[in-house]
């Protein structure tokens, strides 16, 4: 949906989060399916072992985005609005209890549940490396729940096409999993290379991918999209 509103030419200024804490989780269990399987007893047993807990890709969704989106203004903001009347946010309007509008709104009273349902811890100096100046750098909880929640195997590949300080190659190689890194900032890939050089895993990592190559790969993608970004404006 982003995407399309993005390709009708309008910009993107925020996202805002309905942040609930009751759904119905729509996973399902395969073993419905491994019962129907042409298999013996013995088969359908051990799938359904193997994948005890293991579900449909659907977790239990727990906000509604709401995307904010305007066209593009016709000079700044202040001649447009005065033109216009529109394109400003009216920062009187109150949230909570008093308090500037936020980009994540709730209908639950969710205060005293809402560490319960999802607090994962913020990232320290010491997890972050005091020589990572990166400024966006996301908690390694956060992206170790992700990768043991989609990852099944030990030969799962994690790419992170914007790895910046590297923090989700961090929690891959934490939890054993091979992975790649990219980003378009050398810097960063130090950064990334130097937290994971320091990263123990008790895991055996088959072989990571260097970041050389992590570079080559990135030269390439940008080269292509060079190349296709100036086919568009020629056909435009
Ligand atoms: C939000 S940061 C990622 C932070 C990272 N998760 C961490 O914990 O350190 C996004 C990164 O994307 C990189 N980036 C932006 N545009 C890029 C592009 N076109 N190709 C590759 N990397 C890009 C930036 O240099 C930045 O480091």
């Amino acid at each position: 949906m982003v995407s399309a509103i993005d390709d009708a030419g309008l910009l993107i200024r925020d996202c805002f989060i309905w942040l609930y804490t009751q759904n119905q989780p729509k996973a399902m269990s395969l073993n419905h399916f491994i019962e129907k399987l042409n298999e013996d007893k013995e088969i359908k047993d051990t799938l359904k072992n193997q994948l005890n807990g293991w579900k449909t890709p659907q977790i239990k969704s727990c906000f509604e985005p709401i995307v904010m989106a305007q066209k593009e203004t016709e000079g700044t903001f202040l001649d447009n609005f005065r033109k216009y009347n529109v394109g400003l946010l009216n920062t009187n309007v109150k949230i909570g209890q008093d308090m500037f509008p936020s980009n994540v709104v709730s209908t639950d009273k969710i205060n005293e549940v809402v560490d319960k349902c999802f607090l994962i811890s913020k990232p320290d100096k010491k997890e972050k490396g005091d020589f990572n100046a990166h400024r966006t750098v996301k908690p390694l909880s956060l992206c170790e729940y992700i990768i043991n929640l989609t990852t099944y195997s030990n030969e799962a590949v994690v790419l992170d096409p914007f790895a910046g300080s590297g923090t989700t190659l961090v929690a891959a190689k934490k939890l054993g999993r091979k992975f790649i890194g990219i980003d378009i900032n050398k810097e960063y890939i130090e950064v990334s290379q130097r937290r994971i050089k320091q990263t123990n895993t008790t895991y055996f990592i088959l072989n990571d991918i260097k970041a050389e190559r992590q570079l080559r790969i990135l030269e390439k993608a940008a080269k292509y999209k060079r190349l296709n970004k100036r086919k568009i404006a020629k056909a435009v």
